[in-house]
C-alpha cells in the first residue's frame, strides 16, 4: 500500500486483521500501522475513527486501540434487513446531521463538542427538589393543557417582554422540537428556507426532515448580512428565514441593533416569517443581553424559539414557541398531532425553578463561569495552536469558532483529536453547502474545570502536530 491509499482501504485491511483477533486484543499502534501499511497519520486516524464509529474497536486515550467486545447482535446470525433499503426509498431524515459523526467517545475523552453545560454548572439540586414536589401534586399525572401550563406560559411571556401575552406562548419539549414544529407549520415541502451560514446542524436536519430546502446567507462579525438577505429573498422567493440573532451557534456573533431592525424590515418587505432561535438567552457572559426580535415585532412576522435545556440541564426538555396570528394555530395543531402535550410534572418543575429567586442567581453565576472558561480556552488555543485563529471572543454562549490553518482538513483533525482523547466538532457540519474555510467549533462548557479545558487544547495541539507531515 502506498501513501495515496485511502483510509477506506486501510479500514478494510484492518477489518481483516480484526477478524483474526479476539475482543480486548490491542491493535498495533498508530506508528506501527503507518510503517506497516505505508500510509500517513491522517489516513490511520480516519480508518480507526471509522472502525470506532461502527463499534468494531474502542480507543483508550494514552493506551491504544482495542478490539471491541462483541455484542449479542454481532454473535447472532445477522438479520437480513436489506428489504428496508427498498422500502425506505429516499432519506426523509438526514441521519448524517443528526448523528454524532464519530460515534460515542471512548472513556477518558475530554468533551469539547457538547452543546450543554457540565453537571457542575447545572442547578441539579433545585431541579430534583422541584421535580419531586411536582410529582406529589394531586393533578401531577392529569392531562396538561395543549398549549402548556398557563403559569409557565406566563413566565415565558414575561421573559420575552414587549407586548407578548401568555396566549402567544406554546410550551414544547425543548428547542429542537420547537424548530421542527415551526418549520413544518410554516412551509410546504420543497420550499426554500434561508439560513445563516454557518448554522446549527440539527436545524438544517429539521429543515430537511420537513421537506424544505436550506439556502445559506452569509454572516459577518455583526451577524447576518441584511444586503445578502434581501438578495436571497428576491432570488429564491423564500417565505421563511431561520436565524439566531443572539450568541449564534457556532460563531457566537450577536446581531447588531441596527441589523435587527433591517432584518425585520427585509423580511416584512418579502412577506416572510423569521424563525428566531433564541436558545442562548440565558447564556450571556455578564454583559447586557439584547432584546429578542419578537419583542419588537408588531405584525406576527417573528416566530420565537426558546429553551431551558442549555442554562438548566439537557433533560429539562422544556422550551417554547412564541408567535401571533394564524401561524400559532398551525403550530398548536402540529404540536397536537405530534404528541398532545409536554409531560406535566416537567412543566411544573420548570415553572418552579424559573420562578424561584435562585434562578437569577444561577444565571449570573453561570455567566461568570462561562466568561472565565471562554477566556481560558481562547488563551490556551493561542498558545497551543498558534496557526489557527479564534474568529472573535463571544460575549455569550458555549463555544469558540476556530479557523484552521490553511491546508488542514477539519474532519481529519477531528478524527485525529479523538485519537488523542479530545472531542471537538468539525466546522463543515455547520454549513448547508461547501464551507468557505476549515473551522472547528470548540466548546468550553462541558468540561469539568479549567484544567481539563487546557488539557483538551493540549491534546488538540498534539493532534494537529500529528497531521503536520501529511497536511503541512
Ligand atoms: C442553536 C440551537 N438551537 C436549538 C437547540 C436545541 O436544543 P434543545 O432541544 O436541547 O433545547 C440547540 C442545541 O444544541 C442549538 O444549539
Amino acid at each position: 500500500m502506498n501513501d495515496s491509499s485511502t483510509s477506506g482501504e486501510l479500514a478494510d485491511r484492518l477489518r481483516t486483521l480484526l477478524s483474526r483477533l479476539s475482543p480486548g486484543d490491542r491493535l498495533p499502534s498508530s506508528r506501527e500501522l503507518i510503517k506497516e501499511y505505508r500510509v500517513g497519520p491522517a489516513t490511520v486516524a480516519r480508518a480507526i475513527a471509522a472502525l470506532a464509529a461502527e463499534g468494531a474497536v474502542v480507543t483508550r486515550p494514552g493506551s491504544g486501540t482495542y478490539v471491541a467486545q462483541r455484542t449479542r447482535h454481532h454473535d447472532e446470525a445477522a438479520a437480513d434487513t436489506d428489504w428496508q433499503t427498498v422500502a425506505l426509498t429516499d432519506r426523509a431524515v438526514d441521519t448524517h446531521l443528526m448523528a454524532e459523526p464519530l460515534g460515542p467517545p471512548p472513556a477518558g475523552t475530554i468533551t469539547m463538542d457538547s452543546g450543554y453545560v457540565h453537571r457542575s454548572l447545572q442547578p441539579t439540586r433545585a431541579l430534583s427538589a422541584a421535580l419531586a414536589r411536582a410529582a406529589r401534586r394531586p393533578d401531577a399525572w392529569d392531562r396538561a393543557p395543549a398549549g402548556g401550563v398557563m403559569a409557565l406560559r406566563t413566565v415565558f411571556a414575561r421573559i420575552v417582554g414587549g407586548s407578548v401575552a401568555p396566549e402567544d406562548v406554546l410550551v414544547t419539549a425543548g428547542g429542537q422540537s420547537a424548530l421542527s414544529i415551526a418549520f413544518r407549520a410554516i412551509a410546504g415541502p420543497g420550499s426554500p428556507v434561508l439560513v445563516e451560514s454557518p448554522t446549527y446542524p440539527r436545524a438544517l436536519a429539521a429543515v430537511r426532515a420537513a421537506g424544505l430546502r436550506p439556502v445559506p446567507v452569509p454572516l459577518d462579525a455583526d451577524g447576518l448580512r441584511p444586503d445578502m438577505l434581501a438578495d436571497a429573498f428576491a432570488m429564491t422567493g423564500a417565505r421563511l428565514l431561520y436565524c439566531q440573532p443572539t450568541y449564534q451557534n457556532p460563531t457566537g456573533t450577536v446581531l447588531t441593533v441596527e441589523r435587527r431592525r433591517q432584518i425585520l424590515d427585509v423580511a416584512r418587505a418579502s412577506g416572510a416569517f423569521v424563525v428566531e432561535d433564541d436558545f442562548a438567552r440565558h447564556l450571556g457572559h455578564g454583559g447586557p443581553v439584547p432584546r429578542p426580535l419578537v419583542a419588537d415585532d408588531r405584525d406576527g412576522a417573528v416566530v420565537h424559539v426558546t429553551s431551558l435545556t442549555k442554562p438548566a440541564a439537557p433533560s429539562l426538555r422544556i422550551g417554547a414557541l412564541v408567535a401571533r396570528g394564524p401561524v400559532m394555530e398551525r403550530m398548536r395543531a402540529v404540536r397536537l398531532v405530534d404528541d398532545f402535550f409536554v409531560t406535566r410534572p416537567l412543566q411544573e418543575a420548570a415553572l418552579e425553578v424559573l420562578s424561584s429567586p435562585s434562578w437569577d442567581r444561577h444565571v449570573r453565576s453561570l455567566g461568570t463561569a462561562l466568561r472565565e472558561r471562554c477566556a481560558v480556552l481562547a488563551a490556551a488555543l493561542t498558545q497551543e495552536l498558534p496557526g489557527a485563529t479564534v474568529t472573535g471572543l463571544p460575549t455569550g454562549g458555549l463555544h469558540l469558532w476556530l479557523r484552521l490553518p490553511p491546508g488542514v482538513d477539519d474532519t481529519v483533525l477531528t478524527a485525529a483529536a479523538r485519537q488523542r482523547g479530545v472531542a471537538v466538532s468539525a466546522g463543515s457540519r455547520y454549513f448547508a453547502t461547501e464551507p468557505p474555510a476549515a473551522h472547528l467549533r470548540i466548546g468550553f462548557a462541558a468540561t469539568a474545570d479549567h484544567t481539563e479545558l487546557t488539557e483538551g487544547v493540549r491534546r488538540l495541539g498534539a493532534a494537529l502536530t500529528d497531521l503536520a507531515p501529511k497536511q503541512g
